[in-house]
């Protein structure tokens, strides 16, 4: 083919000396099979960790190290201007340090010297590395200057030992480098020491020991507002009902629940503090009015009827109970009908709910529920309304956290 006709968004993918530049591979392929044109930059020592032979493999391009390789291409320069991303995973303790003072003694810090489009950081390091004030004064230096430092996650660490540093799962690291090709800009650091509540998923109205109510939910719409709302800087509870398969975002706190009661008292216990509530989570608006002990067992003769009680509705009560200043985002999932589009429902939604924030989406036929891709529409207690463009739900999800942030008082 020729080259000038590939039209794939160009990633460059940075790989540091770390163990975590093992899942650098899956970072890639999940690039390449979402149609970018990935060329991976390892440092010469994260060659120790993942062979060369590895990322030829699975990019299709050559792997070089040094500024002296490819020296009639003009490698050290080329790679970086002609992205559309830069990409560093993992970034290393002694990567940021180098990217901060602007060195170019390798291939990939020439890159991101010479890169003018969105570069992603994504560090994975030991707890105390990360912590050290050298690391932060140049995170705090890299973010000044518009680079994306993602903030590392919690958990098991190379050894036993466990603390804040780990990389975030692939997953999310690709839908964050998605999220900044859309965008073409940085994300920014505007939700630092705001507290954030986030409902996600779907909640389970028990039947019996083994049987529920539920509904189609994944939970990825709610996490994506979670992730972006943690890497532009806010304190992050995410409150989740039924979302096993998902990753835990990075930096942000989980709390599990599985009934729209359980859920009501974990989004009021964590609303008591949050200067945002986005309720996500689609939460059952009935519940089976007497929950059986023992599992309901076939008669042979006309079954029972089931008795539905209602739900209290957790949006109407948050509203309220509204602190000073708190914003309260709310979702709708319409189909439209005789009475009404998607949108005519939508806008008597938001004045009933009385939220800030209602964000619509057209459900049915497919769409929005456990899709990677969303699109809708945001309307604004204040009469203003924004097509939200089908995107990736981290797209959706920051265009949401851009009308929250005017929002928030100082
Ligand atoms: N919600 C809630 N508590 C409930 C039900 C829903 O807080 N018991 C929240 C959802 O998290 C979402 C919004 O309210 O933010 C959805 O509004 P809702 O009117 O419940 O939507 P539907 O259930 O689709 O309503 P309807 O069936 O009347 O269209």
């Amino acid at each position: 083919m020729n080259p000038g006709a590939d039209r794939r968004p160009r990633v460059v993918l940075g790989v540091g000396a770390g163990i975590a530049a093992y899942k650098s591979c899956e970072v890639l392929r999940g690039l390449t099979e979402s149609g970018h044109r990935v060329r991976v930059v390892p440092t010469p020592a994260a060659l120790n960790f993942v062979g060369a032979a590895t990322f030829e493999a699975l990019s299709g391009q050559p792997v070089r190290t040094e500024v002296f390789d490819d020296v009639p291409d003009v490698a050290h320069v080329r790679i970086g201007q002609t992205a559309d991303l830069v990409l560093v995973t993992p970034a290393t303790a002694d990567l940021l340090a180098r990217a901060a003072a602007g060195r170019a003694d390798d291939l990939l810090t020439a890159t991101l010297l010479t890169a003018r489009c969105p570069v992603l950081m994504v560090p994975a390091m030991h707890t105390e590395m990360w912590e050290h004030p050298a690391t932060q004064a140049n995170v705090a230096t890299l973010r000044e200057r518009g680079t994306v430092v993602a903030e590392p996650a919690s958990g098991r660490l190379t050894g036993p030992d466990t603390g804040k540093g780990r990389l975030p799962d692939p997953a999310e690291i690709v839908e964050l480098a998605r999220l900044l090709l859309v965008r073409a800009t940085a994300l920014p650091r505007d939700l630092a020491s705001r507290r954030v509540v986030v409902s996600a998923g779907g909640t389970r109205e028990p039947v019996d020991p083994v049987r529920f109510l539920g509904n189609r939910s994944s939970g990825r719409q709610g996490y994506a507002l979670a992730r972006v709302a943690a890497h532009r800087g806010a304190d992050v509870t995410l409150v989740a009902a039924h979302t096993a398969d998902l990753a835990d975002p990075a930096g942000a706190r989980v709390v599990r629940v599985e009934s729209a009661e359980e859920l009501r008292k974990a989004v009021h216990a964590e609303a008591a503090s949050a200067d945002v509530v986005v309720m996500a989570a689609a939460v059952a608006d009935f519940r089976p009015a007497e929950q059986a002990m023992s599992k309901i067992k076939k008669t042979g003769g006309e079954p029972t009827p089931l008795r539905l009680a209602a739900n209290p509705d957790i949006l109407a009560e948050l509203v309220a109970a509204r602190r000073d200043g708190q914003v309260l985002v709310g979702f709708a999932a319409e189909t439209g009908d005789a009475s009404g589009d998607v949108l005519h429902h939508g806008r008597a939604k938001l004045v009933h709910k009385g939220c800030d924030l209602l964000v619509v989406n057209a459900v049915g036929d497919g769409r929005a529920f456990g899709t990677e891709d969303n699109a809708g529409w945001l309307l604004a207690a204040n009469g203003s309304e924004t097509e939200l463009p089908r995107g990736p739900k981290a797209l959706l999800a920051s265009a949401v956290w851009d009308a929250v942030t005017p929002l928030l008082g100082s």
